[in-house]
This record gives C-alpha cells, sequence and structure tokens, in this order.
C-alpha cells in the first residue's frame, strides 16, 4: 500500500504551463501513478485519476464517488475547506453538485424545456451565424479565432436559447471568466464577490421580468416547467440558468478554437475533411477526444475510504477524473496520439458518462460541426499567425483552452 505519491513531480495542474501540454504528464500517471494525489493552488488535496477504465467506473459509480462534498466529508474536513463567500450558496443547488433523487429531479426538469426540438430549432442560425462571422473576417484578412469566430457562435446561440439580450452577453462572458479563473487558481475568493452579485442581481432580474412577462425562451419555460407539482425553487432556477450560460458556450468555445488548431498543426486532416466534408460526424468526435475542451469532470468525493490499484483514497477526499488522458490511454484507443478524423468506434469520454453526463451534447455537437465544416470549406488559405509556443493557455481546472488564437485568412 502507498498513498499515491512517489518520484513525480508535482505540478500546478491548474497552471497556464501545465495546460499548453499536459498529456506528457498525463501519460506518465497512466503507467506509473494511475491514482495520483496532488494538491491544487488553494491547497485543497485532489486524487487524479488518469486511465480510462477507471475514469469510467467513478463517473458511473454515483454511490461512492458523490458530488455534494456535504455529504463525504466530516465535520473535521468541512472545517477545514477554503472559506465559501456565503454569496456563492444559490449556485450549490445546480445540477453539478447534486445527487441522487435531487440530482434526477432538477435534471428531470432541465430535460421537459431543454428539448431535441429547441436545440434543431437552432441550426439555421448557427448556419447563419457563422457564415455572418467568417464574412467579417474574411474582409480583414486576419481573426483572432478564439474571440472573432469561437466564442460569439456559442455565446450568441445559448444566450437566444436562454433570452439573453445581446446587450448583456459580453458582460457575461466577462463575469464567467473570472468565476471560471478562481475556482482553481488559489486566488482569494473575495475576488468572486463582485462578479457573483453582479451575476445573481442580473438574474433575479431576468427571471422577474419573464415570471410578469413571458417569452418563447428557455428561462421561461424554466419559470413554469412544472413536473409532479416541483417547480424549481428560485435558488434552483438562478443555479440552472448559471450553469447553462456557462457550460454553454465556456466548453464550447475550445472545441472550435482547438480543434481548429488541431487541424491546423493536421494539415492532411484538414485536407480530407476539406475533400469530404461529410466526415464532420467522426471528425468532431475526434477533435473532442483528441482536444479535450473539458480537460477534467467536475470535482467527486469519495464517500468511503475507496481502494485502487493499491493505493487508497481516503473518505471525503476530491477526486479528478481526468477524461483528457482517458481519452489519450493506450490500452483503450489504437494509436491515441493521432488525430484521425475518421476514427471508428470512438468511445471517448469527453462529454463525461453516467448520470451527469452532459445535457448540451447534442448542442455542443451541432455548433462544432457547423462551425468547423465553415472554417474548413470556406477559408482554403487559413493558416496560423504565431508559433504554437507562443500561444497562452488559460489557467484553471476543468476547461482547457487559448486566450487567443490569431489567424491568416
Ligand atoms: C464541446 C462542448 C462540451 C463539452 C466537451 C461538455 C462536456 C461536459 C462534461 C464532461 C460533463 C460532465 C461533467 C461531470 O460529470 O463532472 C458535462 C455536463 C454538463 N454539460 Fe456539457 N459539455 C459541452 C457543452 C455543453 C453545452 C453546449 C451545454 C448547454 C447548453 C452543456 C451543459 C451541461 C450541463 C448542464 C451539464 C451538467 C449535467 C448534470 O450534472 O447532470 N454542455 N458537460
Amino acid at each position: 500500500m502507498n498513498n499515491g505519491i512517489n518520484n513525480l513531480p508535482q505540478v500546478n495542474i491548474a497552471g497556464r504551463e501545465f495546460k499548453s501540454d499536459p498529456y506528457p504528464f498525463y501519460a506518465r500517471l497512466r503507467a506509473e501513478a494511475p491514482v495520483y494525489r496532488t494538491v491544487l493552488p488553494d491547497k485543497q488535496a485532489a486524487w487524479l485519476i488518469t486511465r480510462y477504465d477507471d475514469v469510467l467506473m467513478v463517473l458511473k459509480d454515483d454511490q461512492r464517488f458523490v458530488k455534494n462534498f456535504r455529504m463525504a466529508k466530516s465535520d473535521e474536513q468541512l472545517a477545514k475547506l477554503p472559506w465559501i463567500p456565503p454569496m456563492f450558496k444559490p449556485f450549490m443547488n445546480n445540477l453539478l453538485d447534486s445527487d441522487g433523487d435531487v440530482h434526477a429531479r432538477r435534471r428531470s426538469l432541465i430535460h421537459k424545456a431543454f428539448t431535441p426540438r429547441v436545440i434543431e430549432q437552432m441550426r439555421g442560425r448557427v448556419e447563419t451565424l457563422a457564415h455572418e462571422l467568417l464574412d467579417t473576417a474574411a474582409r480583414r484578412g486576419q481573426m483572432d479565432l478564439v474571440r472573432d469566430y469561437a466564442l460569439p457562435i456559442p455565446l450568441t446561440i445559448i444566450s437566444e436559447i436562454l433570452g439573453v439580450p445581446p446587450k448583456d452577453r459580453e458582460k457575461f462572458h466577462k463575469w464567467s471568466k473570472t468565476l471560471l479563473s478562481l475556482t482553481s487558481a488559489g486566488n482569494s475568493a473575495l475576488l468572486g464577490i463582485p462578479p457573483i452579485l453582479a451575476v445573481i442581481r442580473y438574474l433575479r432580474r431576468i427571471i422577474n421580468e419573464r415570471r410578469r412577462n413571458p417569452q418563447d425562451d428557455l428561462i421561461t419555460a424554466l419559470v413554469q416547467v412544472e413536473e409532479a407539482g416541483s417547480r424549481l425553487t428560485e435558488d434552483e432556477l438562478l443555479a440552472m440558468i448559471f450553469v447553462l450560460l456557462i457550460a454553454g458556450h465556456e466548453t464550447t468555445v475550445n472545441l472550435i478554437a482547438s480543434g481548429a488548431l488541431a487541424l491546423l498543426q493536421h494539415p492532411d486532416q484538414m485536407a480530407l475533411l476539406r475533400r469530404q466534408p461529410e466526415l464532420i460526424g467522426s471528425a468532431v468526435e475526434e477533435l473532442v477526444r483528441y482536444t479535450g475542451p473539458v480537460e477534467q469532470a467536475t470535482e467527486r468525493y469519495a464517500s468511503e475510504d475507496v481502494a485502487l490499484h493499491g493505493v487508497t483514497i481516503p473518505k471525503g477526499e476530491m477526486v479528478l477524473a481526468v477524461l483528457a488522458s482517458a481519452n489519450r490511454d493506450e490500452r483503450t484507443f489504437d494509436n491515441p496520439e493521432r488525430l484521425d478524423i475518421r476514427r471508428e468506434n470512438n468511445k471517448h469520454l469527453g462529454f463525461g458518462q453516467g448520470v451527469h453526463y452532459c445535457v448540451g451534447a447534442p448542442l455542443a455537437r451541432l455548433e462544432g460541426q457547423i462551425a468547423i465544416n465553415a472554417l474548413v470549406q470556406r477559408l482554403p488559405n487559413l493558416r496560423l499567425a504565431a508559433t504554437p509556443e507562443a500561444l497562452r493557455w488559460r489557467p484553471g481546472l476543468t476547461v482547457r483552452g487559448m486566450e487567443a488564437l490569431p489567424v491568416a485568412l
């Protein structure tokens, strides 16, 4: 038995440098320490699970790996947690922080409002938007592919679905960017108070408006949704809209931008997709696998001592299932380091698995397929306008993506 600590270097898995290329470290963990204890910048311990089969097991075993840390931690462990400002509390009533019946109830309510029809209706809108953005870029001959293309598509679409007016979208993205970088960077939680207060004030106002004046949008549908007589409470509603807005754009932006970078770095695959646009379905699955827009699943907590590969994860400690590592596991994928847009039977875990499987996967696929195909078909001379080493990656846990991606057209 050991505690999983060995001679591997301690790295800051939320730091910019690590984010630029986490794959060699994960390959070492899979080989040498598949259950590995690290310390996050906020001083919390986290156990990294890096092999495919183990990641799958963690995601599916929602009895031993729970989301609600209050159910897993002892009083002593709870007392040691970093301070959480009280105004963050409403957001803890969200899908990703709940288990069992509470989660199932919230999830069934979202499924009632966020239906395949709502998503499919956006197809034409995504196409028009992608082409408008490329028209603008083509006139300039260059763009920052993140700011000018990959971000506006999912941000506009999720805002339109929910009913967030255009003038408020940039503001919302700034708040969410600050909050995402805070969660794990070890900065004081105090820095999160102004954006969180702004978000709460903003969402309460929009919810009240929709109660008074219903519209044809998802916020109205969520306000009205009712199943077996159980409406969402005000805090649940707030948390639901917040998670949808953040998960609805902070992930897909990385699929489009990192996907474009991967194709630029693999000209044979770019050329193949140009010749055969019908490959876009398998290409997007492969880009999710290869680029890891969500690098680690959100945190879970061991509800009991769990023994795995000779290591014991103590009850109450945080567990991170590293999706980006599972998706490069040589035990599961042939040539995992190769980008192969024709890959068949691609069982990647990029959208998670089990009860928390991504609610937005159909929308992410729709946006990713349209955005990447438009880019590849419309811009035959697309090329990087910076060296790969100069690209800056965003710090933080969970998502992985670039700050900017300068390209010439
Ligand atoms: C490429 C884009 C996306 C990727 C890679 C992705 C990935 C994921 C993953 C891995 C999870 C599971 C997290 C866990 O188990 O800890 C998840 C959950 C979730 N995703 Fe996505 N996502 C994407 C886009 C979206 C979009 C567009 C939306 C909304 C419109 C969305 C909404 C959600 C929600 C609400 C959950 C929580 C589900 C639950 O807890 O039951 N995602 N996503």
